[in-house]
């Protein structure tokens, strides 16, 4: 079963992805943040994304997300431009600045759209497109309307994320739907949502045997090793996924202080590596690292850990 990492959005840049891979490890494939078009265009930050040459030294697949043909187009060109012959569409995001313009999730009550996108991925049988998609936007039943279409689409995998776009992240997980998907899509399925430890995972590669595989997003940012954890089958002690975070954190910082001019920039980028680790670091060490105002405050509150 594969392990995927998931896209977050101001989270797993190109640097975040790159350290990931160098000393956490374990993971099959990443994404890149959803790149959209604005204005026209495709903001310069999101091609630094994606030419970034460390990329080179780990399976990624760009996302773009889009609910038009023209824009469907152009995103995909524009990563093809750089030489990926994957791309992954998104339709789960359920921010509502995108969904209003009924992309990410915004696209699930729509199957005209959904297939007018679809038609266009056969316009280029060299490339492999994948979906990352949720059970709906309002509803959790509004995915059956698309089953046919996503059994006949060409896609690589579909990747499941078994809330509705309303919930954002929060509340249950829907298995059952999720289980229904099972049984209606003939595709190979990518389990995502809430998991969080090698014992989570071994859960649904049990409930699912045939699954191809899972995708983990905060519970990856909160311990980077859990996919090599449950590779090897040994879970590591504290100290050791303690070691692991320090070595990542050497580099985003040495990354962040080179990009950015002044302290207070810097703080402001480097604080998002622990923002999902305040259980794995215990409250009070994550709120010294979180609230230290300045970079000497900060330095000690790194080296109290
Ligand atoms: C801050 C944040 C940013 C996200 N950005 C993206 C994104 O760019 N593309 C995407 O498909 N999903 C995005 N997601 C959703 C995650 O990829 C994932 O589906 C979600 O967090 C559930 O998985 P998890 O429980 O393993 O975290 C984002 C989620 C969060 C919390």
């Amino acid at each position: 079963m594969q392990i995927h990492f998931a896209p977050l959005q101001g989270y797993t840049g190109h640097e975040y992805r790159h350290a990931h891979a160098v000393h956490g490890g374990g993971v099959d494939t990443y994404y890149t943040p959803f790149i959209r078009r604005e204005k026209g265009t495709v903001r310069q930050k999101d091609i630094r994304d994606i030419t970034d040459p460390d990329n080179k030294e780990l399976h990624l697949i760009p996302q773009i997300m889009c609910s038009c043909v023209d824009d469907f187009n152009y995103l995909a060109d524009t990563v093809q431009d750089q030489g990926y012959r994957e791309i992954d569409l998104n339709m789960g995001c359920p921010a509502p600045m995108q969904t209003k313009h009924r992309c990410g999730s915004g696209l699930l009550p729509h199957p005209d759209l959904v297939e007018a996108l679809f038609r266009q991925m056969r316009v280029r049988p060299e490339v492999r497109f994948s979906v990352k998609m949720r059970l709906g936007l309002e509803r959790d039943c509004e995915w059956r309307a698309l089953t046919d279409l996503i059994n006949e689409a060409p896609l690589q995998h579909l990747c499941i994320h078994p809330r509705i776009g309303q919930q954002m992240y929060k509340g249950e997980v829907n298995r059952a739907m999720f289980h229904e998907m099972t049984k209606a899509l003939r595709i190979p399925i990518i389990y995502n949502g809430d998991l969080v430890s090698p014992a989570d995972i071994a859960g649904i590669e049990k409930a699912y045997p045939a699954l191809h595989g899972v995708m983990i997003g905060r519970g990856l940012l909160a311990r980077p090793t859990l996919a090599l954890e449950y590779r090897t089958g040994h879970e590591m002690p504290v100290h050791e996924r303690r070691a692991v975070l320090m070595q990542m954190h050497e580099d985003l910082l040495a990354f962040c202080t080179l990009k950015y001019k002044t302290d207070p920039q810097v703080l402001l980028h480097i604080r998002a590596f622990w923002e999902f680790q305040e259980q794995e670091l215990g409250r009070k060490a994550w709120k010294k690292i979180m609230k230290a105002g300045n970079m000497k405050n900060y330095m000690q509150a790194i080296r109290e850990l």
